[in-house]
């Protein structure tokens, strides 16, 4: 498109959208309409389903930021089982990564297929390190042939003293409660509860194991009716890509770990570079591919060429950045999302507006605004589910967070080789409040977007869209909506 072309483009979505052009607003800058509707209640609105890339959807619209002190393999568990979608951060080296995908994609399976196993040679020393590894507290041993010899639970193993023995001298061998791959979920439940029995390990016709189905996890798909799951039943997970790596093989073993959706992050994805790796990604693998950050529409249309399937839209608007005061560059967040969506949605392709998003009205506004969905860090950074330990200073609980690019996180990467030298610090490194659950703090979030939208009057975020429109309100505006007791 050319540029007068993109510039009408903006113009005609900001004019529907209830926005002037100019100044740049952000999210506390405006609010959304509230409309005559015959909804009665927020409990009306019950699909929050929200579409990331092509024929990649999420039950909630929200996936936590590819940042070390946000998302490893626990966060992105934790948000799957919600509907939303962790993206495994890139720091850490590929089999790592590889790894963690990997957990992800076995947690909550009520079929585990090719489950964790241990020779029957092995030592009790090396199946404790493979539980630890899995973090597992139970395994299965195999005889050479692949038939199933027993399982080692905790049970038989809690009071040896020795490491040194034999598995085979400790575990509960054959014959076990087993079943064919052709029980039923009910029937599996029936045979676990009759025997109690956490696991049912599934052999073939000559006593082969082909996969194990476990009462916990069972329980799990019960608890998280919700859950972002993929076609065979398994929680979805995103694995981030790095520019400056083999990011081909990276993939590759990522596809293989199993990841569903692929993020290619950098600080400025608007460069031919970035161009050139989504188009071999894209060529190479038949993957649902994010590209960010960006924050103008002539970036999207660029990245969209290349064959971005979503872009992600944020030059500094987060807790930890320092970009915008470092460099003078990055735009207010709600103006940067309603500029790239305008392209966005004419092209065709999805967008994630990340970082700023302090509240469930950041959210509303975001996702009013054209995001499909919005990336969160800070907010997620102080809960349960984030990498790091919980210290406590003066009466307060706190987790560490910090910005991808702060001199502590650079420091860090330095010292494990990933990094050669110190450039310049464009992020922050903090505390931030203990938070509890992640679940505490979708289910606030949640509760103010379900809300916004019956005030707007849309029964799924499609029409709150196409529905919701802004209006800019003033300073003492702003004062007159803030709590002042
Ligand atoms: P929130 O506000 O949710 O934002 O904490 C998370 C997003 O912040 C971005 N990020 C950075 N931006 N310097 C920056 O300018 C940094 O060091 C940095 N670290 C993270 C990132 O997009 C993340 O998703």
């Amino acid at each position: 498109m050319r540029r007068e072309h993109l510039e009408i483009l903006v113009k005609k979505y900001f004019e529907w959208k209830g926005l002037p052009l100019r100044p740049a607003l952000s999210f506390d800058d405006v609010q959304i309409i509230n409309n005559i509707s015959d909804i009665n209640s927020r409990s009306d609105i019950k699909n929050l389903q929200a579409q990331l890339a092509g024929n990649f959807f999420l039950n909630i619209p929200v996936v936590s930021a590819n940042m070390d002190t946000v998302t490893d393999a626990r966060m992105a568990i934790a948000l799957a089982r919600l509907g939303g979608l962790g993206f495994i951060h890139q720091f850490l080296p590929i089999e790592e990564r590889v790894r963690q995908v990997m957990e992800v994609k076995r947690a909550d399976n009520a079929l585990i297929e090719n489950p964790i196993t241990i020779p029957i040679t092995a030592t009790l020393s090396e199946a404790k390190k493979k539980m630890a590894e899995y973090k597992i507290s139970s395994i299965l041993i195999t005889n050479k042939n692949g038939t199933l010899a027993g399982i080692l639970t905790s049970r038989d193993y809690r009071f040896k003293n020795n490491d040194k023995l034999p598995v085979k001298k400790v575990m509960t061998r054959m014959p076990l409660i087993t079943a064919r791959a052709t029980i039923s979920r009910k029937e599996a439940e029936y045979l676990m509860e009759k025997h109690k029995i956490e696991k049912l390990p599934i052999i073939d016709s000559s006593g082969r194991l082909v996969a194990l189905m476990s009462a916990k996890d069972i329980l799990k798909e019960k608890e998280f009716p919700n859950a972002a799951k993929d076609k065979r039943g398994k929680l979805v997970v995103g694995a981030t890509l790095r520019l400056n790596a083999d990011y081909i093989n990276e993939a590759l073993e990522l596809i293989n770990a199993g990841a569903d959706i692929f993020l290619l992050d950098t600080a400025r994805a608007g460069s031919s570079r970035v161009f050139e790796a989504v188009k071999k990604l894209k060529t190479v693998f038949d993957i649902n591919l994010i590209v960010g950050n960006i924050d103008t529409p002539e970036e999207v249309e660029y990245l969209a060429k290349a064959g971005a399937d979503c872009v992600k839209i944020g030059i500094g608007p987060g807790a930890a950045c320092k970009t915008q005061e470092e460099t003078g560059v990055g735009l207010p967040q709600l103006y940067a999302i309603a500029t790239c969506v305008a392209v966005a949605k004419k092209l065709g392709i999805c967008a994630i507006a990340d970082g700023g998003i302090r509240n469930g009205a950041c959210l509303s506004k975001a996702l009013v605004a054209g995001a499909n969905a919005v990336m969160i860090g800070s907010l997620f950074a102080g809960t349960e589910e984030a990498p790091g330990i919980i210290f406590r200073q003066g009466n307060q609980l706190w987790k560490h967070y910090r910005g991808s690019a702060s001199l502590d996180h650079q420091l860090d990467r330095i010292k494990s080789g990933s990094l050669d030298e110190v450039r310049n610090p464009e992020g922050e490194s903090g505390k931030i409040p203990y938070a509890g659950s992640v679940i505490s703090v979708i289910s606030g979030l949640l509760g103010g977007l379900r809300s916004s939208m019956s005030y707007v009057g849309a029964r799924d975020i499609g029409e709150y869209w196409k529905m919701g429109k802004f209006v800019w309100r003033t300073n003492a505006g702003k004062e007159e909506g803030r709590p002042r007791i």
